[in-house]
């Protein structure tokens, strides 16, 4: 097993088994037969990166109906109109800025770059989703972001300032040609951002529903610097950020452009401090993992006995991996509410258990509720709250299985 980065030796720490595309939601009677992969995790002796050891092919994950809409949340909806304000206000505060995002997605972002009469452009090669970002203004263009389309971008709209990517850059393996293909894209003076999950939340939080297909690369301080350094980048800059369960924002210059700020060094010291990517560290979060996920069954199979009613909030991509490693399916969950309208009306993959709008919770409320999107915890029980007052309870599995 080779690193997908730097070709280094892995180290294999976690396995779940058999899984499906995280984002497939099957059609009640569909007679295609689901498409499944092996996950599992193994870690770089060499460039300390952590990343899955099956690719699954892209296409496979993103293309026309890909449901995964940004704007499902307002606290997100909020984060990346403070992402787009901040950026205005700083790197693209020249004259005639020029800003690139990778997996813009509906627009959420970009849009308020849009509204800014700042030049933009969001390559996204899910068409559904690009095409809901064209409806709200910005422009895009339906591609996979690699080498050659960064070189095609650059002919036709010349050097970016800033090339911004969410929950994105770990989605894809062939990190080598988005690096290549930034280097050619930026001006001198450009950077590359990005925020995705944090490997030292993953392992903190024992969060292990952050793997599945469409998780490549758990990225962390130590991995980035050394992916970033074989493509003539530094990484001078890193933010932790608490949505989707602890991220980090990493700031990307050409060498030599700009001077590291204190935090890289500091985050990298509590790298190093903790072991975070040493085997037997990652080994022992697995371990960890393999117990919660005994517990939750424990459970689950308890209130059946008991006759208690069950439905799961959040029909995520990470619920994928948690209702198939576990086993769960609809005679533990019954359902599962979801206010993704592609994602309505069909199964979860894999686990198939039916997925309901947000009235179904309602009506009536069960006695417990699986928060399957408990990185939106605070938003969905603020929203939820005569679900408690009824008596309900909220089911949580990280970091360990316990009840709110
Ligand atoms: N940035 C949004 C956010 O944070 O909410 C969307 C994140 S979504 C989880 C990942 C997005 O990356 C999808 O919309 C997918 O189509 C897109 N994507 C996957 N591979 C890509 C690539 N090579 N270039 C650009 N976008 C890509
Ligand atoms: P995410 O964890 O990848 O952001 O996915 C969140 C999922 O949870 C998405 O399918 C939308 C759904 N969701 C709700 O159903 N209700 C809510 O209040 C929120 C915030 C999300
Ligand atoms: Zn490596």
């Amino acid at each position: 097993m080779e690193c997908r980065v730097c070709s280094g030796k892995l180290h294999r720490f976690a396995d779940f088994g058999r899984q499906p595309l995280s984002d497939h939601f099957v059609l009640p009677g569909d007679p295609a037969p689901e498409f499944f992969f092996h996950l599992a995790v193994g870690v770089c002796e060499d460039c300390s990166m952590a990343q899955l050891l099956e690719e699954v092919p892209r296409e496979r994950m993103f293309h026309e109906s890909y449901p995964y809409l940004s704007s499902g949340s307002a606290v997100m909806r909020e984060h990346f109109e403070g992402v787009a304000k901040r950026l205005l206000a700083t790197e693209l505060a020249g004259p005639d800025p020029f800003v690139v995002e990778l997996g813009c997605n509906d627009g959420t972002m970009l849009k308020t770059v849009a509204d800014a009469g700042v030049r933009h452009l969001g390559v996204e090669p899910s068409g559904g989703v690009a095409d809901l970002a064209a409806a709200r203004g910005v422009r895009v263009r339906k591609d996979f972001f690699e080498a050659g389309v960064a070189a095609a971008v650059r002919a036709e709209d010349g050097p970016a300032d800033v090339i911004y990517a969410a929950n994105t850059l770990c989605h894809i393996p062939y990190v080598d040609s988005i690096l290549s293909g930034a280097g050619a894209l930026l001006r001198p003076g450009g950077v590359l951002v990005f925020e995705d999950p944090y490997l030292g939340d993953i392992v903190t939080r024992r969060s292990f529903d952050q793997i599945y297909d469409e998780h490549f690369y758990f990225f962390c301080a130590a991995s980035v610097r050394a992916m970033a350094r074989r493509h003539g980048f530094e990484l001078v800059d890193v933010e932790r950020l608490p949505v989707h369960g602890g991220e980090v924002r990493y700031t990307l210059a050409r060498r030599g452009a700009r001077t590291p700020a204190p935090a890289v060094a500091a985050l990298l010291a509590e790298e190093e401090a903790r072991g975070l990517t040493e085997p037997a560290t990652l080994r022992d979060f697995a371990a960890r993992v393999a117990a919660n996920r005994d517990d939750l069954v424990a459970l689950l199979t308890g209130l059946r006995e008991q006759g208690a009613r069950v439905y799961g909030y959040g029909a995520t991509a990470k619920s994928a991996t948690v209702l198939n490693y576990c086993g769960i399916g609809p005679d533990l969950v019954a359902f599962v509410c979801d206010t993704t309208p592609a994602k309505q009306g069909r199964l979860t993959p894999g686990s198939h258990i039916p997925v309901r709008g947000p009235e179904a919770f309602a009506d009536p409320y069960p006695d417990y509720a699986l928060l399957l999107a408990w990185n939106h915890a605070e938003e969905i029980m603020a929203k939820e709250t005569a679900f408690r007052e009824a008596g309900g309870r909220w089911i949580l599995y990280v970091p360990e299985v316990h009840l709110v």
